[in-house]
């Protein structure tokens, strides 16, 4: 059964920590972008991580030369326990990001193919080649897309290697299209399905349940 990871792309640091309360008993991990960390600081890693004692990833889908990559991962890592880069930069630049790891033990997460309707524009036709070396370089994990189960087939096949997969609920993805492709070493990734809805608790219980029914 895939686990339940968290997208809380909120711009408030006190509704993220109480979104984190709700729903900490039925995510496996929370993942914060932009988005938060641009409105609360990289601090609310740390004030995540106390509160709900579960893995934080930055999505910071970090893409630039190897020297500057290796800066942004130094900053991210002593406080997350995983980043996710871009592959489409090239190898030399997620090895920068993969040393710093490796000296902290954290994980580096690869994207392919994301999982918007432009990613079919530019990203898509390199997909594979992007999934190919994300297995050559041995990265903890991919991103691939859940809108298009087939193409998160196909990656997950190239690359044999864990996969997180966002785009299930407001881009439409759904838990029954994908959940025969995946196993327990991936996860599954749903954020406004969850913050947005009423009942964020009920909500993520809910996702939950579906991913342990697969
Ligand atoms: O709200 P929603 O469930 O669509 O959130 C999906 C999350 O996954 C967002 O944080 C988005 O930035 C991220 N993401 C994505 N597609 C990718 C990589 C990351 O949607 N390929």
């Amino acid at each position: 059964m895939p686990k339940l990871m968290l997208a809380l792309d909120v711009l408030d640091r006190d509704e993220a920590l109480k979104i984190v309360e709700d729903v900490k008993d039925y995510v496996d991990a929370i993942k914060v972008g932009y988005p938060l960390v641009l409105s609360a600081g990289l601090k609310i890693v740390e004030e995540i991580k106390k509160l709900c004692n579960k893995e934080v990833i930055c999505d910071f889908k970090v893409a630039d030369i190897p020297a500057t990559n290796e800066k942004i991962a130094k900053i991210t890592l002593k406080y997350a326990d995983g980043i996710i880069v871009h592959g489409f930069v090239g190898e030399d630049s997620v090895k920068a990001v993969q040393d710093v790891a490796k000296e902290l033990n954290k994980k580096v997460i690869m994207v392919t193919e994301m999982s918007h309707p432009g990613a079919v524009q530019f990203m898509q036709p390199i997909a594979d080649k992007l999934a190919e070396m994300a297995k050559k370089l041995k990265v903890d994990a991919i991103v691939a897309p859940s809108t298009r189960p087939e193409r998160l087939k196909e990656i997950k096949e190239i690359a044999k290697l864990p996969v997180i997969t966002p785009g299930v609920g407001a881009q439409g993805g759904k838990v029954e299209d994908i959940i025969n492709i995946l196993d327990e070493n991936d996860y599954v990734i749903v954020g406004r399905a969850i913050y947005l809805s009423e009942n964020p608790k009920e909500a993520a219980k809910k996702y939950k349940e579906m991913l342990n029914k697969g």
